[in-house]
């Protein structure tokens, strides 16, 4: 398989596993990580860790071998098969963290976009280097680029097609931080400052700050209110408040 999904602790694991191609994604690929991803949303995993095999790459992006001399059609149906399975990520119950290991290129960089958080291995090089290829990103990343770093750094980005380093990655807040050694467990590690959390309350969060992007700030602030309202229903929002009280730790129960 070009694509694995293992356990480790209480979190969901995606390795891709095509490391002679750098993790290039293959249409064969993309569909393995549709189902993965399927599998995660219907799992007990209370965070899903992506990452690269090998030392060097993340994902390279898009298989050039594969898409190059591919007619309209097919490549329109690829397009689409790269929207839909990474716009899963935003809709999984639960939160992902991409850990770049290496080069994150192209459909590799839309991948990490997706998810709810990006960590830096020292060696990573992000970048959107389609306009080389005299194409442009088609995996999302010609919108999700601007809601996170802003629209003037991805079309810069987007239009030189230049690489960023993991320190200029995070300066611009292209990666929430630079962690060293294993990635799973740097992403793990990472994952254990919210998993022990209520999960159906992390999931209002995240649902609240989503929506902050494409609403306008009065209707943003509905949501939030009703989201809020909803978190004070739960148990685990009378167990915060009363552990509060009495001075101890939390005993969430994700209800
Ligand atoms: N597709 C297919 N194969 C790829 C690939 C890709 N995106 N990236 C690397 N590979 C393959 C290489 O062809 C090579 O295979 P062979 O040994 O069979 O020749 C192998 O992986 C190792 O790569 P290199 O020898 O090139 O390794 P390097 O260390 O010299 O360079 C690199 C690394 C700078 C990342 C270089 O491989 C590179 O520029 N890759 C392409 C990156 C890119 O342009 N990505 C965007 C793709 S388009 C896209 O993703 C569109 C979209 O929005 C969905």
């Amino acid at each position: 398989m070009s694509v694995e999904l293992t356990t480790r602790d209480d979190c969901a694991v995606l390795m891709l596993n095509r490391p002679e191609a750098l993790n290039a994604l293959s249409v064969a690929i993309l569909r393995q990580i549709d189902a993965a991803f399927e599998e995660v949303a219907k799992s007990r995993a209370r965070a899903l860790i992506i990452t690269g095999a090998g030392n060097k790459a993340f994902c390279a992006g898009a298989d050039i071998k594969e898409f190059r001399n591919q007619a309209m059609l097919a490549s329109k149906a690829r397009t689409e098969l790269g929207q839909a399975t990474f716009a899963k990520l935003d809709r999984l119950p639960i939160a992902s963290i991409a850990v770049l290991n290496g080069y994150a290129f192209g459909g590799g960089l839309e991948l990490a976009l997706a998810s709810t958080f990006r960590l830096a291995l020292p060696n990573a090089k992000l970048g959107q280097p389609e306009i080389k290829l005299g194409t442009i990103p088609g995996y999302g990343g010609t919108q999700r680029l601007p809601r996170l770093i802003g629209e003037a750094r991805a079309m810069e980005l987007i239009l030189t097609g230049r690489t960023v380093d993991a320190h200029e990655a995070e300066r611009i807040g292209l990666v929430n931080r630079i962690v060293e050694g294993d990635a799973v467990a740097a992403g793990l590690a990472f994952a254990r400052e919210f998993t022990g959390y209520s999960l159906p309350v992390l999931a209002f969060a995240r649902a609240a700050v989503q929506r902050a992007l494409d609403l306008p700030l009065q209707e943003g602030l509905k949501v939030e209110a009703d989201l809020s309202t909803l978190s004070f229903q739960t148990k685990d929002a009378a167990e915060g408040a009363a552990a509060f009280m009495e001075k101890r730790q939390a005993r969430f129960v994700d209800a």
